[in-house]
């Protein structure tokens, strides 16, 4: 299929686009770069042998994303351009809104005026807020978000079933990711946060490397195994090929579906930090501080879902997650420049 890929040089696009081309698809990239790096082309077409098209477009700009669909016989659309960073979001609420879901709103329309109907959508965990049990699963629905990031998913999702009850010939897959981490075990993609991480692993690998003197473990006094807080870890590889299955599935699937994508396990702060200890050969130092706010103890996924409807099982483990990222933390001190 050819397939538009928004937000395809960022993080999980980058090594999705990856597999797709594994895949035989054809791929067509926009991002405006705002979080990502030109260079990703390069070693997308080192990696695979093709170079995607690209597009440096803003979603915001109808106009120029209009080209693409005008230029491109697309497909299908697999929809990762967004903003993520979920303490920014609380302090810049119209930002987070107008990007997340004004943009994707112009997406959605042109997908309708080309007769695009196959869509998978970057959703999150973060959509089941912190009203259910764990392990959580998809017929929960969605619960109450804690950040504006998060509200922008579970709108995402709302907006999108309502398009396929509007549209017979639409199909939407809503994948809520888990805890996404690792990278390409060439060490050539990778995550490169700016700044401080806000996240556990990116957050470790700069410890890993010297860059920061001590993990922060926000809380060990958690009803979990060692008191820390528990995530569904998953590598980025893993998450990359339940995308190809995804959009391999709108082809038979009509209106709306919602899959987990997650490892179905829980790791605390400590076993992440402990294999990441291995992954690089020596100790790591931490400090435990308050939690922090918003956090719960526990999320992890339930995954029959995925593995009867999609096929999907990851192969990977915390211990490869880990050291497929201090690999790319290593090869690349600057990250993708
Ligand atoms: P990322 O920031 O690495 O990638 C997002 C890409 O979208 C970036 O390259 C950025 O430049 C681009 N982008 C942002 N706004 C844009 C716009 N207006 N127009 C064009 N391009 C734009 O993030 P990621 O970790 O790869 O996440 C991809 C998607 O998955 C996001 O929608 C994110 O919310 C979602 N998600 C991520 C996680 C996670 O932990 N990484 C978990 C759940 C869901
Ligand atoms: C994991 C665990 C922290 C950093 C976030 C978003 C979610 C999704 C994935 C996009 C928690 C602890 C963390 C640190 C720590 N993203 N921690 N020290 O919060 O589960 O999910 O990313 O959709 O929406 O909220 O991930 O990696 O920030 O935290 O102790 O420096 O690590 O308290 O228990 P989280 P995380």
């Amino acid at each position: 299929m050819k397939i538009l890929v928004t937000g395809g040089t960022g993080y999980i696009g980058s090594h999705t686009v990856v597999e797709l081309i594994k895949s035989n698809h054809q791929v067509v990239i926009v991002d405006n770069l705002y979080n990502s790096n030109i260079n990703v082309l390069d070693r997308i077409e080192k990696l695979t042998g093709v170079r995607p098209l690209f597009y440096q477009v803003d979603i915001l700009d109808y106009e120029n994303l209009e080209k693409v669909f005008k230029e491109n016989a697309i497909e299908a659309v697999i929809h990762f351009a967004g903003l993520k960073a979920v303490g920014e979001s609380v302090s810049i609420p119209l930002r987070y809104y107008e990007n997340n879901i004004s943009g994707s709103i112009n997406l959605y329309k042109l997908m309708e005026k080309y007769h695009v109907y196959k869509l998978v959508f970057s959703s999150s965990a973060t959509v089941y807020g912190d009203n259910f049990a764990v392990p959580f699963k998809e017929e929960y629905g969605l619960g109450d978000t804690t950040n504006p990031y998060g509200t922008t998913k579970k709108f995402n999702e709302i907006i999108l079933t309502d398009l396929c009850k509007a549209n017979e010939n639409m199909s939407c897959v809503l994948l809520r990711y888990f805890n996404p981490i690792g990278s390409h075990e060439s060490g050539m993609l990778g995550e490169v946060p700016n700044g401080i991480p806000n996240n556990l692993v990116p957050y470790i690998a700069k410890v890993a490397s010297g860059e920061l003197d001590h993990l922060r473990v926000y809380g060990d006094d958690y009803d979990t195994k060692d008191g820390t807080g528990i995530r569904d870890y998953i590598h980025v590889v893993d998450l990359a090929i339940a995308h190809v299955k995804a959009i391999e599935y709108c082809n038979k699937l009509e209106g709306v579906d919602v899959i987990n994508i997650g490892s179905g396990k829980g790791y605390s702060v400590l076993e992440v930090l402990h294999a990441y200890e291995k992954a690089c050969g020596h100790k790591l130092p931490y400090k435990i501080y308050p939690r922090r706010p918003g956090d719960i103890a526990t999320c992890y996924a339930d995954i029959e879902k995925a593995k009867r409807v999609l096929g999907f099982e990851v192969k990977y483990d915390i211990d490869k997650m880990c050291e497929d990222s201090y690999r790319f933390t290593i090869m690349n001190p600057e990250g993708i420049k």
